[in-house]
Parts: structure tokens; sequence; C-alpha cells
């Protein structure tokens, strides 16, 4: 019974607590590509809840493309929330 329990924690954190902090990577290859569109963002355009699907936490953690607005991107977004993310990537399709 005891080794059924450890087993069953060890699969538990082994799986579980690992999973929940992930760093985005969508492969962005230009400063552009930020800017959401039906084609690049097929599955959240339209939508204004950014933080149902993106973990605040868990990006702007690499700046791979070296782009000046990186460094801001964490500040306001601490600061602004799901407000301030229009002032990068655009409106998504959503009207303010
Ligand atoms: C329903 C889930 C969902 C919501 C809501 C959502 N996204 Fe996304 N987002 C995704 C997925 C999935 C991807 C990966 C590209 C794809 O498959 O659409 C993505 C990709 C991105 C990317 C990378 C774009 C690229 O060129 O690949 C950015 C930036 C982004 N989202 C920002 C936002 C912002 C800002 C909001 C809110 C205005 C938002 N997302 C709302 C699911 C979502
Ligand atoms: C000051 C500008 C700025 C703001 C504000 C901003 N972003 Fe970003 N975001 C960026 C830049 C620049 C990148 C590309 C980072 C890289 O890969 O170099 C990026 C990348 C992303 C990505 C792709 C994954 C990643 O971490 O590279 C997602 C998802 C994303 N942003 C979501 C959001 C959401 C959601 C908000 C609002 C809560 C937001 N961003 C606000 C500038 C911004």
């Amino acid at each position: 019974m005891m080794k059924i329990a450890f087993v069953v924690l060890l699969f538990l954190t082994a799986t579980g607590c690992q999973v929940s902090r992930q760093t985005e990577d969508y492969k962005l290859r230009t400063i552009s590509d930020i800017t959401l569109t039906p084609t690049n963002h097929q599955h959240g355009y339209a939508r204004r809840e950014c933080f149902l699907c993106h973990n605040p936490a868990n990006i702007h953690l690499n700046n791979r493309l070296n782009s000046p607005l990186f460094d801001l991107a964490k500040p306001l977004v601490d600061q602004s929330g799901e407000t301030s993310c229009a002032g990068c990537h655009g409106s998504n399709g959503v009207s303010q």
C-alpha cells in the first residue's frame, strides 16, 4: 500500500508540478510577427481575455527578437495587465 502511494506521489511530482511553468515560444522570426492577425493567431484571434491562454509568468522571458520593446513588456504587463497588450501586439481584432 505504501509502495503504491509512493509511486503515485512520484508520478504527480514528475508530471503535475513541472508543466505549470513553461516558457512560451511561437518561433517568432521578425518583430512584425508580434502583431496579431487571423493567420498567426488562429487559436486566439478576436479574443480579449489573453491570460486565459497566456500565463503572464511564462511570457516575455526570452528576448529572441532583440527588440527594444522587450524590456518594456514585463513592467507594462505587471502594471496594466491585459489592457497593455494591444500597445505592442495590436488590437487582436477586438475593439477597445
Ligand atoms: C483561446 C486561447 C488564446 C487567447 C484567448 C489568446 N491567445 Fe495568443 N496564442 C494562442 C495560441 C494557441 C497561440 C499560438 C499560435 C496559434 O496557434 O494561434 C498564440 C500566440 C500568440 C502570440 C505569438 C504570435 C505569433 O506570431 O505566433 C502572441 C504575441 C499572442 N498569442 C498574444 C495574445 C494576446 C495579446 C491576447 C489577448 C488580446 C491573446 N494572445 C489571446 C492562444 C490564445
Ligand atoms: C511593450 C511591448 C509589449 C507589451 C505591452 C506586451 N508584449 Fe508580448 N511581446 C512583446 C515582444 C517584443 C515579444 C517578442 C519577444 C521575443 O521573442 O523577442 C512579445 C512576445 C509575446 C508572446 C510570445 C511568447 C513569448 O514570450 O515570446 C506572447 C504570448 C505575448 N507577447 C503576449 C502578451 C500579452 C498577453 C500581453 C498583455 C498582457 C503582452 N504580450 C504585452 C512586447 C510586448
